[in-house]
Parts: structure tokens; C-alpha cells; sequence
């Protein structure tokens, strides 16, 4: 049967490089509030992206939330159905309504032709996602926004890391959230961060993620507490470090997955896009009707090897009842997701296990 091979698997740095990273906690007891990890990490990252204006989060599902509140967005938000639920919860918890748009069939991301059909006098933002690290049409996206005047944010949850025309992507839109929870590209074990254009959001987000505070005895917004402490930043600053040689893995085994599937039938994978540097962070596959087995099929089958894809994203946000009442019909969104098998993939994934997973799925082909 084989080892378990789940869909990921955490990148961790050395055990006794991040032992040593945080006795520095022990010697100064500075656990939380911006401490000194979490300052060097954010260093780190924007020399990284290449960015100006940069915040830490806790999780990315709360730097997303802030985002919307930060740009004081009330009203109707055009996004996607298909992605984690996580992005239509932050729309429907900032107390704004969710309006979907339906994605493009070939790299799942949000299709622009539809989007102004959609847009009314209560619209406020255009809220797309980057999925699976792929890249929206950000130049079509900012022309609408630009014409309706909306704000723009990004979820780009899967894409730290990527670029587009030599740019990172968070430099599009107002607002970019990234996440760096344990299963993404770079993980800091839970944790999100904000690129924005506006770098007078700083000061609004740093008070945001700590409840509200601008200063102690003087003036207060609404906030929470959504800070990242100081052992998510020592994982950070160690992980960012790998991260490239990371991205590097991961586009081998894409490359061999590619290789290895592209002579079965039935078996559609993501567009290559242009201009776009990627950082592989996923690999869907979609299953056709000419191969001989369903979705479903073939993950049972997968799991009967030890091997666990993901039907990700399944079901879509407006399948789900608190948003099946929501304005927007969906029917690619919807089809992809009863067809799509997210495969295996992270840096320690060996070639002889792709090729397994490749087998198996040949197997399956009628
Ligand atoms: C598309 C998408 N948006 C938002 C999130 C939320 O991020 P986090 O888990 O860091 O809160 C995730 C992931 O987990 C995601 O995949």
C-alpha cells in the first residue's frame, strides 16, 4: 500500500536552527506585539516581494478581513465562488454581500467578461482570487475598477511568491492578502500579511490587528486582535530563507506531473500562463467525461494506494446554503468543481511517488 501521501506535506526548517532563533524569546520575554522577530520578518519580506508597503497577520483569513475594513468597503463585493470559503466569509463577516462571478475555464480564475454585468450602485469592490497561484487578469480587472471606481483586493492566499511582467503580483489592486499558513508555499505555522498601495493604511492596520489602538489614552478605532507572535516570525524568518529552493522542487515535480499525464485522455491540466512566474503551489487536474473514471472515482481510487488528493475547491462557496441565495450564476465554477483532484505536491515529494500517482491515474483511463 505504501506511505500515507497526503496532498501536502509542511515545509519545516532545521529543528535546531529554529531552537536557536528563539532562545533570543527566552532571553528577552518578548513573546507578542510587534516584537523584534516580527519586525525582522517583516524586513525580510518585503525585500523579498519587492514591495513598499507591507503588514503582518496572525492568519490570512483575518488580514483579509482587515483589508475590507481598512478600505472602509460597506456594500455589494464582486468575487469568485471558487475558492476557499474563508475569502466569502470575510465579504459576509466585514457585513458586506457577497455577489459572485462565474471563473474562466482554463485557469479557474475570475472571468472579466462577466464582471460589469454585475456591478450596481451598491458596489464597493472587486474582490478576485489568485487561485492555486494563478494569476487574474489584473490589467482588465483595474480598467473596470478604474471605470466604476471600485477598490480592488486581491486574495492571493496560494500566490507569495509569484511574479507578473518581472512585478510581484500583490503590486496590482489595492489591497493584496497573502496567507502563510502551514499547508502554503511559506508558512510561518499560521500567518497573513497585507501588501497595499496606499502606504497611509499603515498606521490604520497596525491599530486594526490591536484592537483598535492608535495610542494608549488618545484615539481608538474598531479592532481586534490579530497579531503574529513571536515563534510564527522565527518559523518565517527561517522558512523564507528555503523558499526559493522550495519553489524550485516543486516546479520539478510539476514539470514530471506534466510530463507524465499529458498523454492521458481525459485528463486536463491548468493553462501554462504567460508572463507569469509561478510558485507552483498546487497542481489541480480536471477529470473529462472521455476518461473512464469520475472525480470521485479516482479519488477513491487514489486513497485505496494510500494516497490522499483533495477535491479542492468542492463545493463552491455558493453551493454552500448560508450563500446559495446570493446573486450570480456559476454554472463553469460549478462544473469544475464536481470535476477537479488536486494532486500531491510539496518539496519532499520524490519522483518515484509522482510517478506512482501517474500510474494510477493512467490505470484509470478507459
Ligand atoms: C483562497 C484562500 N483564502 C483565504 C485563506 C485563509 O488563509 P489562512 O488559513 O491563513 O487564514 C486560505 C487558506 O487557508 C485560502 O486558501
Amino acid at each position: 500500500m505504501g506511505e500515507k501521501i497526503l496532498v501536502t506535506r509542511t515545509s519545516m526548517p532545521d529543528y535546531d536552527e529554529y531552537c536557536k532563533l528563539i532562545k533570543s524569546i527566552w532571553d528577552s520575554h518578548y513573546l507578542t506585539n510587534n516584537g523584534p522577530l516580527h519586525e525582522e520578518l517583516s524586513k525580510r519580506i518585503i525585500e523579498y516581494l519587492g514591495v513598499d508597503n507591507f503588514t503582518l497577520f496572525v492568519n490570512g483569513h483575518l488580514a483579509l478581513e482587515n483589508a475590507i475594513n481598512a478600505l472602509d468597503l460597506h456594500g455589494e463585493i464582486i468575487t469568485s465562488p471558487f475558492t476557499f470559503i474563508s475569502t466569502t466569509n470575510a465579504i459576509s463577516r466585514t457585513n458586506n454581500v457577497p455577489v459572485f462571478c462565474d471563473i474562466n475555464p482554463d485557469d479557474y480564475t475570475m472571468d472579466v467578461s462577466k464582471i460589469e454585468s454585475l456591478i450596481t450602485d451598491k458596489t464597493v469592490a472587486i474582490l478576485p482570487i489568485h487561485v492555486y497561484g494563478n494569476v487574474c487578469d489584473v490589467e482588465a480587472i483595474e480598467k473596470i475598477a478604474k471605470k466604476y471606481n471600485l477598490k480592488v483586493v486581491y486574495d492571493a492566499a496560494h500566490a507569495f511568491g509569484v511574479k507578473y511582467k518581472d512585478r510581484s503580483i500583490a503590486s496590482y489592486g489595492d489591497i493584496s492578502m497573502f496567507s502563510f499558513h502551514a499547508t502554503k508555499v511559506f508558512n510561518t505555522i499560521e500567518g497573513g500579511g497585507l501588501v497595499y498601495a496606499n502606504p497611509s493604511l499603515k498606521e490604520k492596520l497596525d491599530a486594526q490587528k490591536n484592537f483598535g489602538i492608535y495610542d494608549y489614552e488618545g484615539s481608538v478605532t474598531t479592532g481586534g486582535n490579530a497579531k503574529m507572535n513571536e515563534f510564527q516570525a522565527a518559523m518565517g524568518i527561517l522558512n523564507i530563507q528555503e523558499l526559493d529552493k522550495n519553489i524550485e522542487r516543486r516546479k520539478k515535480i510539476v514539470e514530471l506531473y506534466r510530463n507524465l499525464l499529458s498523454s492521458i485522455k481525459g485528463i486536463k491540466m491548468c493553462m501554462e500562463q504567460e508572463n507569469v512566474i509561478s510558485n507552483y503551489s498546487y497542481f489541480p487536474i480536471v477529470i473529462e467525461s472521455n476518461y473512464g473514471l469520475t472525480r470521485d472515482e479516482l479519488y477513491d481510487l487514489l486513497t485505496t494506494y494510500n494516497i490522499f488528493a483533495r477535491k479542492y475547491f468542492y463545493p463552491i462557496s455558493n453551493q454552500f446554503p448560508i450563500y446559495s441565495d446570493c446573486v450570480g450564476e456559476t454554472p463553469i465554477a460549478k462544473g469544475i468543481s464536481e470535476r477537479v483532484l488536486t494532486l500531491p505536491l510539496y518539496p519532499d515529494l520524490d519522483n518515484e511517488n509522482v510517478i506512482k500517482i501517474c500510474k494510477i491515474i493512467k490505470g484509470g483511463q478507459k
